[in-house]
């Protein structure tokens, strides 16, 4: 099965053979981006199509596969930025249309769920959390397919939460690592952020105000460790409280989280912490990859045995468990 992602700025190419990651390539445009401090879309799109041949030549080679082989093609169908789609979606169609295999386009968020359940059986009902740069989703999984949406972000997603925190303190793109590791040397008490939404009913979340704060625990001078570290315990505590709290509401122990944030360490650590059973990636299918889109569609070929057909278009807005 090959899996190809391009929703965003990262071009991702996996290899999945029997519920296995054989081969995992993502080439990062971060560096390609930076100097305009966040993704331009066309920049994103031509990069992609220069990028994309030879990544899945490579993926082939390095998994020893050759393309007739193959027995499905996978691309992220949405949601995401629709010039990167298109060149991802395009690659794997003419792909499946000239080796004659099954084409299938995957729902992101359903890629990045499949990246957390790789090693493990695990079938709904469950809750799924997906914390990325783009989302924030709290969801109600009841059966594969269906999503009820619990709770969302009102403002930044958690891992936009990270990269803007992480510029205020003048450090790189993306932020989660850079945070995360500035964190462990600072004292996550010593600077009175507090959790945005504690105390309110249902479950969404919201974190714009955190880089409010820090913009202003910065001018107060506190320490940029400190605030990295309290910055990092709060945005933690808000996503693993919600989560618990919905858990306690549903009756609904097991859990999955998935989506960039999920390399954090913290976050890992507090979700262990809680008693759930919690499933997360592993290093490697945490970010945007191919892998995770091989994964979903393995899944749903089993599942439904139904290729998509070849006309199906790109969505790039396209809410989860609802139909285009
Ligand atoms: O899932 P992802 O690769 O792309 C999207 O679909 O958005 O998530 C990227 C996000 C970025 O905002 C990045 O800062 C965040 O995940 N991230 C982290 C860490 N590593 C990546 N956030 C917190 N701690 C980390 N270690
Ligand atoms: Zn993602």
């Amino acid at each position: 099965m090959l899996g190809i992602e391009t929703s965003c700025d990262d071009t991702g190419v996996g290899l999945v053979q029997d519920g296995r990651v054989r081969v995992n390539l993502v080439a990062s445009q971060t560096l390609l981006h930076a100097e305009y401090g966040g993704v331009v879309p066309e920049l994103a799109s031509r990069e992609h199509t220069q990028v994309l041949d030879r990544l899945t030549a490579r993926a082939l080679e390095e998994a020893g596969v050759r393309p007739q082989e193959l027995d499905l093609v996978a691309a992220t169908r949405g949601p995401g930025l629709v010039g990167p789609l298109l060149v991802g979606l395009g690659y794997a169609k003419g792909l499946a249309w000239s080796l004659e295999k099954p084409f299938l386009g995957v729902h992101h968020l359903e890629g990045h769920l499949h990246g957390a359940l790789v090693d493990v059986s695990v079938e709904p009902p469950f809750l799924a959390l997906i914390a990325s740069g783009g989302h924030t989703h709290l969801y109600r999984v009841e059966d594969w397919g269906h999503y009820e949406l619990l709770g969302a972000t009102r403002d930044d997603a958690a891992g936009e939460a990270f990269d803007k925190v992480a510029r205020t303190l003048g450090l790189g793109y993306p932020g989660g690592p850079e945070i995360e590791r500035l964190a462990q040397e600072g004292d996550s008490q010593a600077v009175p952020f507090s959790v945005p939404m504690r105390g309110r009913a249902g479950y969404d979340f919201s974190f714009s105000g955190l880089k409010t704060a820090a913009v202003r625990f910065v001018q107060e001078g506190y320490a940029p460790a400190d605030i990295a570290a309290g910055f990092q315990r709060v945005a933690v505590a808000s996503l693993v409280g919600t989560l618990e709290r919905a858990a306690q509401d549903t009756g609904l122990s097991r859990v999955v989280v998935a989506g960039g944030v999920t390399a954090n360490q913290a976050l890992r650590a507090s979700l262990a912490a809680t008693g759930l059973e919690a499933h997360l990636p592993p290093p490697g299918l945490t970010s945007d990859n191919g892998a995770m889109i091989a994964l979903a569609a393995a899944r749903r070929w089993e599942r439904e045995g139904r290729a998509d057909p070849l006309t199906i278009s790109a969505e790039p807005y396209w809410p989860l468990g609802e139909s285009v």
